[in-house]
């Protein structure tokens, strides 16, 4: 019973409606920018662990269609700052339609918070700065803590659910892990400075760390970036690929390795000399790259809050070598009020 016990996820501000929420015919998953990457990032594991259909949204474009909702849909509302107008009205307009509305704040009090029927405070303290870092791992647990509650009295996932809380356990360690690699990050940088674009590829659990990084660049260094889902390259991308083109790409020893290598190797064949983010210990796939950076492995599932880090480094490094102000772009808010 000690192990029942330890395996036992508590999520009080929204324990009362787990029953409702098991009830529902789909997940749906709302919010901009950094928030919405959360989502992307934990779509796959909420999928595995909760076997409903989960639909991942832009808030604005999701008003923009007028989506079908219904009153069995559970909608969750990500939103760092609680008050972001577009997430905001997308929730008002599914509580209209009578789902069950779920907020992922990291602001008390916020107009997310008040309006919706129970939520997950992310308690990642006060983010100041415009671009989000702490509040997307945050968010990402809380989704994944979201995904183990929902799977709780499931036998056939007892070992999946158990590897995972594992890894949450491991990820303060390797988390600092990864951090020591910020002087390796920073020559980096000088390497990618002064360059017009990078292309940042991945699949799989890690392709939000792709979207998410290429926000950050495009966010704190004014430089063009792009987060491309790695299968989708024959399909276009691979059009920009020459010795010219930095790219970066994303290759864990998880399901989808051997495609990511397929991948690396579509780039390499094209003169591209990708700077890779791999697992530490990893030699063979380090050996086809021009740079590499290696982080602690973890499970599947939570590898994307490691592999995002160097990105969040690596764009901040760009940035002071380019001379933006970090902690306030331009043209940016930290609070987006306005639709
Ligand atoms: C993240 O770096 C951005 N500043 C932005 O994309 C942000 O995540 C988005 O505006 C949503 O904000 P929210 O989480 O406060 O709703």
């Amino acid at each position: 019973t000690e192990n029942v016990c330890f395996q036992t996820i508590n999520l009080g501000g929204i324990k009362d409606y787990i029953p409702e929420i098991k009830r529902c015919r789909r997940l749906m998953l709302i919010g901009c920018g950094t928030s919405y990457h959360s989502a992307i990032a934990t779509r796959q594991l909420l999928e595995e662990l909760t076997e409903l259909p989960v639909m991942v949204e832009l808030a604005s474009d999701f008003l923009d269609r007028t989506t079908p909702v219904f009153r069995d849909d559970v909608c969750f509302f990500i939103s760092q700052s609680g008050e972001t107008a577009d997430t905001l009205m997308a929730l008002r307009y599914c509580k209209e339609r009578g789902a069950l509305i779920v907020g992922i704040t990291n602001t008390v009090g916020s107009s997310i918070c008040r309006e919706s029927h129970c939520g997950v405070h992310i308690n990642a303290g006060p983010e100041i700065g415009v671009a989000s870092t702490k509040a997307y791992t945050s968010q990402f647990i809380s989704l994944v803590m979201f995904a183990l509650v929902m799977s709780e009295d499931r036998i056939s996932l007892r070992q999946r659910r158990t590897e995972i809380i594992e890894g949450l356990k491991n990820l303060q360690e390797q988390i600092k892990a990864v951090l020591m690699l910020d002087g390796k990050v920073q020559e980096l940088a000088k390497d990618l400075y002064q360059q017009k674009s990078l292309l940042i590829m991945g699949r799989g659990f890690n392709f939000a760390t792709c979207l998410e990084g290429a926000l950050k660049v495009k966010e704190l260094t004014y430089m063009h970036s792009e987060g491309i889902m790695a299968g989708e390259l024959k399909h276009g991308p691979l059009a920009l690929i020459d010795d010219q083109m930095p790219v970066l790409m994303i290759v864990m020893r998880d399901p989808v390795y051997i495609k990511c290598m397929n991948a690396l190797q579509q780039v390499t064949s094209r003169e591209g000399r990708p700077i890779l983010i791999c697992e530490e210990g990893d030699e063979e796939t380090s050996s086809m790259a021009s740079k590499v950076l290696q982080v602690p492995r973890t499970v599947d599932c939570l590898q994307g809050i490691l592999t995002v880090i160097p990105m969040q480094l690596l764009s901040y490094h760009i940035a002071m070598q380019r001379g933006c102000n970090v902690d306030c772009p331009r043209n940016l808010a930290k609070s987006v009020t306005v639709e």
